[in-house]
């Protein structure tokens, strides 16, 4: 029956939980487990003798990686959740009750209910390998900790620290995590089991008490909770429930009993759990999981074995050479680095040499982990022998004859078996290999800036890139730790071809007269990470304006660009690069409008209707994004929605574009499609897969019948992905 913790007494009378949950490399609390543990607990409480508890992972990498969603996911009714939460906190606060010490060895990933267990013991222990990370990251998949975490936590480390980690739903390092003080010791790996025994030994059997915080009293913890509450308001514009749920669940944890603190955790986490928020959160979680595992749709007999790929050839060592170069190689991939010259080369080593340096400044690597990244990479310039190279991915200029020549030089160099990938943002992978003797041997691998901060990629198929490549492609996402979305050869692939219209369309509200700020702001009070005209200064006016250029000739739908960004990069307005775009940029963070827009601008300022404006720049999306599934970009709107989401940070509590026009309603989506095609301008002529779903009522997506929206999808993901999937855990 005991299959997920193996229970052991030492010679010392002192009791070890090992959690080692078979045929996985992780733990996670699910309903069995937790019955488990309870029956642990049975005889933990009643045998005498005892001096202490331990309790460990036998995993490599993760301690315990939360509560199993899929069981909140099946748990739809109110009351169901309300039962699994009292559960978990009723069997935490029986470890909390042990006569005896307890003591928590974290190594690997100890997230949600897995930090809770660890708040519910005395001590806490980490290890200081780089897998170890703890953390409460509830608040980001819209709900809250509410098995204890949301109580334990702020007496244990202060009211100001505890908000910062639940509220930012943050993963610590085990050296931060030490300096929060939530961990007691951090310990190499070997140490772990010896460090406990003898902190157990050497409390002579005490119980631990809390040390006061005088932040956690009035008027101290009064004054942090509106400092908190105000600046969470401005973070979340309130799209986000969870964060100010858990600040009054936290704050008021220090003025009532535990009791009541734990029924607050629980009235307020079955009150976020049924929110289109958190489903949607929730959601997307799920469709990381389902990237993962994404297989292309090929014959087996096609599929070579994928190789293992440990030697990476980078060419272009600019933005994204650069970028990409430091991502590989700090994933133990030995990158040969290209450019044209040494100067090139020297800028792009020392934008690898800052990545590494920030990250160690963010805990993310040691100084050693970082050195040896960086110490991977080997620039050069001068032909070398490229045989023994299993990838290459190519971030050279962004021009079609450039590239086709450096593919034709390559395909004489490399390894027949080498994947050859090319990174462009827009070109086609088709036209890029069309001079290959092999052009099957070709896909695109489409990272986004900044590489070591955005986990997707575009995975491009071209016609005739076949199955050996795009599975090795795969593979390689996967052991490099990107999230892929797989694309056809298609302008703008998913992602640009969604967000270049968008991006145009600003432009022309402003061109029309809407102010900068409005536009923005309306995109920003949507939900999006920023507005699309500071998302063009970012991108650079120039870049923009080739991209939307090329895409507009190849999508015949499009609505042309003014020349409104043309005449902007003719004055040397580029953007954030150069100080000046719909911005003006001072040193630091300083961000103004730019002052001298006026000309571009009709002398009478345009009547504002934000509903109007809104629906402009987001149901072009919405169209464009139905498109791009009409058009078999994709297949699945599960695939367009995490594409934006993780792309471009597309509004994630709306669950991205398609899921955001079920929500609206199909009708609606088409009825103001229609009337701003009448109004406006036929580009918004609705796409004929939206007029069909509308008109026979469906959604893109099959109606919900559960309250957690994409469980069915992970739940069919049968066969040999069957229990990855039922492992599909964090949080809680
Ligand atoms: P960049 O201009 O910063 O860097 C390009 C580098 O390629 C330069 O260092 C240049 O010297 C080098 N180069 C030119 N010819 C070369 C050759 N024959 N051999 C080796 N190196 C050569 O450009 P960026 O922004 O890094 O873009 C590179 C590619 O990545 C382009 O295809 C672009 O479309 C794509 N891309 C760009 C993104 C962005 O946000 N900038 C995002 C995703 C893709």
């Amino acid at each position: 029956m005991n299959q997920n913790i193996q229970r052991e007494v030492s010679d010392s009378r002192i009791a070890i939980l090992t959690f080692d949950r078979p045929d996985s490399t992780a733990n996670i609390f699910d309903e069995l487990t937790l019955r488990e543990l309870s029956e642990h607990l049975n005889f933990l409480e009643s045998e005498k003798g005892l001096k202490g508890l331990i309790i460990r992972s036998a995993k490599p990498k993760i301690f315990i990686a939360g509560a199993d969603l899929n069981g909140f996911a099946q748990a739809m009714s109110a009351e169901h959740i309300a039962v699994l939460i009292e559960r978990g906190q009723q069997t935490f606060d029986r470890i909390a009750r042990l006569p005896y010490p307890t003591v928590a060895t974290i190594h690997g990933v100890a997230l949600g209910g897995g930090f809770e267990i660890a708040l519910a013991c005395d001590y806490r222990i980490a290890s200081s390998d780089s897998a170890t990370k703890v953390g409460l990251p509830e608040t980001n998949l819209g709900i809250l900790p509410a098995w204890g975490g949301s109580t334990r936590l702020p007496k244990l480390i202060g009211l100001p620290n505890a908000l910062e980690a639940i509220l930012t739903g943050r993963q610590y390092a085990a050296k931060q995590a030490l300096k929060l003080g939530m961990v007691d010791s951090v310990v190499h790996l070997e140490r772990l089991p010896g460090v406990a025994n003898r902190m157990i030994q050497e409390s002579e059997g005490k119980k631990r008490s809390y040390k006061l915080h005088i932040a956690n009293r009035p008027p101290v913890s009064q004054f942090i909770k509106s400092q908190v509450e105000k600046k969470t308001l401005a973070r979340t514009r309130g799209h986000y429930p969870a964060p100010l749920k858990a600040l009054e669940v936290v704050c008021a944890s220090l003025n009532v009993s535990h009791e009541q603190s734990l029924a607050n955790e629980k009235n307020y986490f079955v009150e976020l759990a049924l929110t289109e928020t958190a489903q949607n959160l929730i959601g997307l979680f799920f469709l990381q999981e389902r990237a993962k595992k994404i297989k292309p749709d090929l014959q087996p007999a096609a599929v070579m074995p994928a190789k293992t790929i440990k030697r990476g050839l980078v060419i272009g060592a600019g933005l994204m050479g650069a970028g990409i170069a430091q991502w590989l190689s700090s994933r133990g991939i030995r990158v040969l680095l290209k450019d044209v010259g040494p100067a090139p080369l020297g800028k792009g080593m020392q934008a690898i040499a800052k990545i590494y340096r920030e990250a160690v400044r963010r805990h993310l690597f040691s100084e050693t982990e970082a050195r040896n990244g960086y110490d991977r990479i080997l620039p050069f310039f001068e032909e070398i022998p490229l045989r023994d190279v299993d990838v290459v991915i190519e971030a050279a200029v962004e021009k079609l004859e450039l590239k086709q020549a450096i593919f034709a030089d390559l395909e004489s160099r490399v390894s027949p078996g080498t994947l050859l990938a090319s990174n462009t943002s827009a070109l086609s992978i088709d036209a890029i290999a069309s001079s290959l003797e092999h052009p099957e041997r070709v896909v695109g691998i489409h990272f986004f800036n900044p590489v070591h901060r955005m986990q997707l990629v575009e995975l491009v198929r071209g016609t005739k890139t076949d199955a050996a490549s795009l599975h090795t492609a795969l593979k390689f996402a996967k052991r490099i730790g990107k999230l892929p979305v797989l694309v056809k050869d298609s302008p703008g692939f998913l992602v640009n071809r969604i967000l270049l219209p968008y991006m145009v369309e600003a432009v022309r509200l402003f061109a029309e007269g809407h102010r900068v700020e409005t536009i923005d702001r309306v995109m920003l009070d949507f939900g999006m990470p920023m507005g699309p005209l500071r998302l063009i200064d970012e991108v650079g006016l120039d870049v923009s304006e080739h991209v939307a250029k090329d895409l507009e000739q190849r999508v015949k739908h499009l609505a042309p660009l003014n020349d409104l960004l043309s005449k902007m990069v003719q004055k040397g307005w580029l953007g954030r690069k150069s100080g000046m775009g719909f911005y003006k940029y001072g040193p630091g963070d300083d961000r103004k409008v730019n002052p001298q827009l006026g000309s571009f601008q009709p002398a009478e300022p345009t009547t504002v209707n934000e509903g109007d404006l809104r629906d402009r720049l987001v149901l072009l999306m919405v169209n464009e994004a139905a498109r791009t599934l009409e058009e078999k970009v994709v297949d699945a709107p599960e695939d367009v929605d995490f594409g934006m989401i993780m792309g471009t940070g597309w509004a994630p509590f709306r669950g991205g574009p398609l899921r955001f026009a079920d929500h609206l309603g199909l009708q609606t989506v088409l009825s103001r499609l229609n009337n701003l095609r009448d109004r406006v301008g036929s580009y918004f002529e609705p796409s004929s897969l939206l007029i069909d779903k509308a008109t026979r009522g469906e959604g893109f997506y099959p109606q919900k019948k559960s309250a957690f929206p994409v469980q069915s999808e992970t739940q069919t993901l049968k066969g040999e992905d069957e229990r990855d999937a039922r492992e599909a855990s964090a949080g809680q």
